[in-house]
């Protein structure tokens, strides 16, 4: 057994000073003091919050866009995420138009089973809506696949309102979440037009050709389908206060169903960033990602939101490209620099940093790993600190202090959008299935991860 001991367990019903008792992969006990036999291995976790380990349930690992594969293979997504304190991903497996539902699990399982240091589930992006998806959905949802993505932006990938509304009926009637990527194509399309036709084709045109309007608007528009429909939806990568009161006007007329996702990008960069010097004026581009980074406004009123509980889960959408050889792809247009940025290993040490003295460990708890785990259906197994549950565990030590940096971070990419972010508290160990998977920000070497069937 290894017996976590002296630490502070952030437990669903608050947090109790403790020792926890880990043996084939569960969480076997946990008791006021545990005594360790002599075949035991001991940790002391004293002066740490011993977390239910955090979930990231927004990432593409090891994903093709047409012309680039991610930086982040499973194998180097899943290891920098153990290492930040994140021991399980759900990653968004992608039926592209041609390629049936069945056909991507069985790609995305074949590139990730064996290589995981964390471990995994899929959502599936559905990229055009046919006769036979409804019953491939069906197919998804007993394979442990119970959310699904959509999205009203990018030509190739959206569908349209009524496709997306059939896609929400049969969402409704598996029980299951729709993810949707909320952006107006048809604006975007639009203004990246007019953008590129004023003269500016930099990084700095990203944010011009998304507005806050394209964002909200989708929202909206999708949360009256969802309502129609009667389904559950999870907005996911909030990034506007316009997008929120979408949200809150849908609330407050009593929809159900309706979880917000908002990630740690959205929370604390602005879009001054798409200015940054360097790279000969084209440093912006490592914050091209969709929808793009905002005004200080939207970043106060989601951070507001998040304190207000409106929030049920953070994510990275870990999406990463490197700013040398691949998103310098775009130095002519900022259209053509592959969207996305990395997070996956920072999330925890980001938000512990920027909330301190807002969020305690029981609110961060709930955001990053009962949150996700209730949404998408791992919860109690996972997301909870209780006798039987799984053995996924992150001792976090509030008080060490050390600096994000590109030059000593896990994720395979050559950049981090928190360069120099003096970070307060640090995963000290991470178990994932009752292996240590990382120790203090480093890989132990162990693959513990598992696919992760969700109900
Ligand atoms: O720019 C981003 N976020 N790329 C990943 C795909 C998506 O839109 O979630
Ligand atoms: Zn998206
Ligand atoms: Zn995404």
């Amino acid at each position: 057994m290894i017996i976590i001991k002296g630490g502070a367990l952030v437990c669903p019903e608050g947090l109790r000073r403790g020792d926890i008792a880990l043996d084939g992969g569960k969480i076997a006990r946990i008791a006021a003091s545990i005594e360790p036999g002599a075949d035991d291995t001991v940790e002391d976790a004293a002066g740490c919050w011993v977390f239910p380990g955090f979930i990231d349930a927004h990432t593409h690992l090891q994903c093709w866009t047409g012309m680039d594969w991610t930086a982040d293979s499973f194998e180097t997504g899943t290891r920098a995420a153990a290492c930040g304190g994140t021991t399980t991903v759900v990653d968004y497996a992608t039926a592209d138009r041609g390629v049936t539902m069945d056909e991507a699990l069985a790609e995305w399982r074949r590139r990730a089973d064996g290589t995981c240091t964390a471990n995994y589930g899929f959502h599936m992006a559905i990229a055009e809506w046919g006769e036979d998806s409804a019953a491939q959905m069906r197919r998804m949802r007993e394979a442990g696949v119970s959310s699904f993505k959509t999205y009203l932006a990018y030509d190739h990938l959206r569908l349209t309102d009524a496709e997306t509304l059939q896609c929400l009926e049969c969402v409704r009637d598996l029980d299951a979440v729709l993810c949707v990527h909320c952006e107006n194509g048809d604006i975007v399309n639009e203004l990246q037009r007019e953008v590129l036709a004023t003269g500016v084709t930099g990084p700095e045109g990203h944010p011009l050709s998304r507005p806050a309007e394209a964002e909200a608007d989708a929202v909206s528009r999708l949360l009256y389908l969802a309502s129609i429909a009667g389904a559950k939806v999870n907005v996911v990568h909030l990034s506007t206060r316009l997008g929120l009161d979408a949200i809150r006007a849908a609330r407050s007329r009593g929809q159900q169903g309706i979880f917000v996702e908002t990630c740690p990008q959205y929370l604390t960069l602005d879009d001054t960033r798409y200015l940054e010097e360097g790279d000969d004026g084209f440093a912006g581009a490592k914050y091209v990602m969709s929808p793009p980074l905002r005004k200080p406004a939207d970043i106060a009123a989601l951070r507001e939101a998040v304190l207000a509980g409106e929030v049920d889960s953070i994510a990275t959408d870990h999406c990463s490209f490197n700013l040398h050889g691949q998103k310098d792809r775009g130095r002519d247009s900022f259209t053509r620099i592959p969207n996305g940025g990395p997070g996956i290993e920072h999330r925890p040490a980001v938000m512990a940093t920027s909330f301190e003295g807002q969020l305690g460990p029981m609110e961060l708890m709930h955001l990053m790993s009962e949150g996700p785990a209730r949404v998408f259906g791992m919860w109690p197994a996972k997301g909870r600190l209780a006798e039987g549950a799984d053995a996924d565990i992150c001792v976090w030590d509030p008080a060490a202090r050390w600096t994000i940096s590109a030059a000593t971070q896990q994720q395979a990419v050559d950049y981090t959008p928190y360069e120099g972010v003096e970070a307060h508290g640090r995963a000290r160990l991470v178990y994932v299935n009752g292996v240590l998977a990382a120790r203090d920000g480093e890989p132990t070497g162990e693959k513990p991860g598992r696919y992760v069937e969700r109900g």
